[in-house]
């Protein structure tokens, strides 16, 4: 513990930086909203209190179809691994699709936005989604040859052929996992190598902000930088944009890419029985940015995460089958495989899926798309509020939309800005949840339930039900709710929604989200295994949490997970670059970005090249998402005697706070120097760190 407290004291966290804003009082849901709310009852936390550990997820079970109901609920003897339904027998697509033609197959299951204004919206009833999804499994079954328990690589843009192609994936109980459509080409490739992938599938191109972009260069680059990493991909599977057109400039290769809208002739009215798979299978894996520069391949169940999202979607967003539901998430992330595509379609909801930029063309396009969808559950990240606010503070007004219900997920939303979402947005009808989890947790963690409690402008909200968290100090001693002491936030008891592992790395898992605070590494008791989520937390008495940001060398840039080591890899291969250090800055729009800092080797002198050059390589390894705020060439990086990087002393400069005690320095007089190259001579203005974050991991 002492090595790892000294390491923390050299780096710097999201949560160190971390702004506090005072409590806010309660606003109450409306009684309208409460009249037709899915959950009323008070003692759905009495029945998913933890001595009813872990039946009471039944419940949530309950919601859906099996072919075979669990004989165990959960199983731990694999501990940290848990089991969840064992011996139960599920389908994700059948629960999705099948189950819903009897009474909604005439009803839109997926409603797409594409982004051109002049093309038209188009509506999939559950009825077509049948019939696509059954066409392209048995595409995938007869042509690509895959069956349950392979892997397939998906890096597909927000078009319908996604939750396509995942449907049908499930169908079979192959394992699908989709990569973010931004992302590099080179990380896709990784991607595809670290899961033995030897199918992936792509689409030729797709609008962003106005123009039709060349996707499948990226689907090249990736199955080269998988080839380099001893991974074959034999067959590429191209969707087109357009159908009957090729959006790309990129040549189809022979042999390997195969247009799969001219495939589908041959598959034309087939179907392919939904396969009744052991509840305990994975369903997709989702990767996710960690400490170190490999992404983690987080492993989600079949029958435990569908179940939890199941629950979470029914009673944290409220959705009824005839809502008219938005996530503007992305389904490359957990949030939109969760809260678009299996959430909203198990509960049969329509959900409406939008291609591009929500900006495009003016500040007016989203809430013209809610209002003529009528769209009345919303669901957004605070970076796209603010991006929204800022462009069209009165946009909303000039619409004629009705939400009841909005969502915020991803970073903190400051209390001014969830005012606009709340007054602005939801014009005071809507009530919000704001919601905390993370890429492996399968779905919420802690959010208000809507009829339940009144809303926190800036909190998360307390826990969910069957969630119990603890706030630990560094030494595990719990910090009390109330205490006004930020500490790491902890889930004593597993839930289904958890994942299972990381893909091929169980000793990473265990060790990444357990080790810290398990005594016991033997014990197969889950007391023994309280979950380390890796953000810095504080309770008020109320129980409600406020989430300060990652404890890690994790940065939340736009609501999404970089890890600081994955960028600095990437401007190591400069070659005119020595060190890199990065370090997470406040931002008004993105919440949190990464600035650069690196020194160069002896001969080389800053410029702007150079500085272009690692942002450049940065766009290639990880791709625009990550592109820094700042790069700042430095004399040289201040640095501890063992030789180690200070990035705490470079992030206090970025963020202009205090830099704090030097004396650990070996390089001291290096501190003015990079100060001047960032905040320039005249000396800016510092803000203290607050006081109790400072104090939290930091001596
Ligand atoms: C990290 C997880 C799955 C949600 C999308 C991001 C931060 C998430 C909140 C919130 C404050 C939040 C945490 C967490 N975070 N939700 N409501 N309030 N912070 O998924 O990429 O896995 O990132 O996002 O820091 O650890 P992710």
């Amino acid at each position: 513990m002492s090595e790892q407290k000294a390491v923390e004291a050299d780096e710097v966290s999201e949560a160190q930086i971390a702004v506090h804003w005072k409590e806010e009082e309660f606003i109450y849901p409306s009684p309208r909203f409460v009249s037709q709310a899915l959950m009323t009852d008070p003692g759905i936390y009495e029945r998913f209190a933890i001595e009813n550990f872990p039946e009471c997820f039944k419940e949530y079970a309950d919601l859906l179809s099996w072919y075979k109901y669990w004989h165990t609920t959960f199983d731990p003897s694999d501990a940290p691994c848990w089991k969840w339904f064992v011996g139960g027998r599920i389908n994700a697509c059948y629960n999705c699709v099948d189950r819903h033609l009897d009474q909604y197959k005439n009803k839109a299951a997926i409603i797409f936005v594409p982004e051109p204004e002049d093309e038209d919206h188009q509506i999939l009833t559950f009825q077509e989604l049948y019939v696509r999804v059954n066409e392209f499994a048995a595409l995938l079954r007869d042509f690509a040859g895959l069956k349950a328990g392979d892997r397939v690589t998906l890096q597909m843009p927000m078009t319908p052929e996604l939750p396509i192609t995942m449907l049908a994936c499930a169908r079979l109980g192959v394992i699908h996992s989709e990569v973010f459509g931004g992302f590099s080409g080179r990380s896709c490739g990784e991607r595809i190598a670290d899961l033995g992938s030897r199918v992936l599938i792509t689409i030729d191109g797709y609008y962003r902000s106005g123009s039709l972009l060349d996707h499948k260069k990226k689907a090249d680059e990736a199955v080269a930088v998988a080839k380099d990493e001893g991974q074959v991909v034999d067959k590429v599977l191209v969707w087109r944009r357009h159908p009957g057109q090729y959006a790309s400039q990129t040549p189809m290769v022979d042999g390997r890419d195969h247009f799969v809208n001219d495939l589908l002739a041959d598959y034309a009215g087939k179907r392919v029985d939904p396969v009744p798979l052991p509840a305990e299978d994975p369903l997709f894996i989702m990767y996710t940015s960690g400490t170190t520069g490999r992404p983690k391949g987080c492993q989600h169940s079949i029958g435990g995460y569908l179940s939890y999202v199941a629950g979470t979607s029914k009673f944290v967003q409220d959705i009824h089958p005839t809502d008219v539901y938005w996530c503007l998430a992305d389904i490359g992330w957990i949030t939109g495989h969760s809260y678009i595509v299996y959430g909203p379609l198990v509960l049969a909801a329509s959900s409406v899926m939008y291609e591009g930029v929500p900006t495009y063309p003016d500040a007016g396009r989203v809430w013209r798309i809610a209002e003529r969808l009528d769209v009345n559950i919303f669901h957004t990240a605070p970076t796209t509020i603010r991006m929204l606010r800022k462009a069209g503070p009165d946009e909303p007004a000039k619409y004629n939309f009705h939400f009841k219900h909005m969502t915020t997920v991803g970073e903190p939303i400051e209390p001014e800005v969830w005012r606009w979402y709340y007054d602005v947005v939801g014009k005071g009808e809507a009530a919000i949840v704001d919601t905390f989890w993370q890429t492996e947790n399968g779905g919420f963690l802690c959010s208000t339930l809507p009829a339940l409690q009144p809303m926190k402008p800036g909190s998360t909200g307390p826990a969910l039900p069957g969630i119990h968290p603890v706030i630990y100090d560094e030494d595990g001693n719990e910090i009390a709710p109330g205490a006004n002491a930020a500490g790491n936030i902890c889930i004593r008891a597993p839930w289904p929604g958890s994942f299972q592992t990381i893909w091929g790395d169980r000793a990473r898992y265990v060790e990444t989200y357990y080790a810290k605070y398990c005594q016991d590494k033997d014990s197969t008791d889950w007391r023994d295994w309280p979950y380390l989520t890796g953000d810095g937390a504080m309770e008020a008495e109320d129980g409600y949490f406020r989430i300060l940001g990652r404890i890690d060398d994790v940065i939340n840039v736009a609501g999404h997970r970089l890890g600081t080591k994955e960028l600095e890899s990437a401007s190591l291969t400069v070659e005119e670059v020595a060190e890199a250090a990065v370090v997470p800055v406040a931002d008004e729009i993105k919440g949190r970005v990464p600035d650069v800092y690196v020194s160069l080797k002896p001969g080389h002198d800053a410029s702007d090249e150079i500085a272009a050059k690692v942002k450049a390589a940065i766009d290639d390894a990880i791709g625009k998402i990550a592109r820094p705020k700042n790069v700042y060439i430095v004399p040289d990086m201040p640095k501890t005697r063992s030789g180690k990087i200070m990035r705490r002393v470079l992030a206090a400069i970025s963020n202009t706070m205090e830099i704090g005690d030097l004396t650990t320095l070996a390089n001291p007089d290096v501190v003015e120097e990079i100060r001047i190259v960032v905040q320039g001579v005249e000396k800016l203005a510092t803000r203290k760190g607050p006081a109790d974050i400072a104090r939290f991991g930091d001596e």
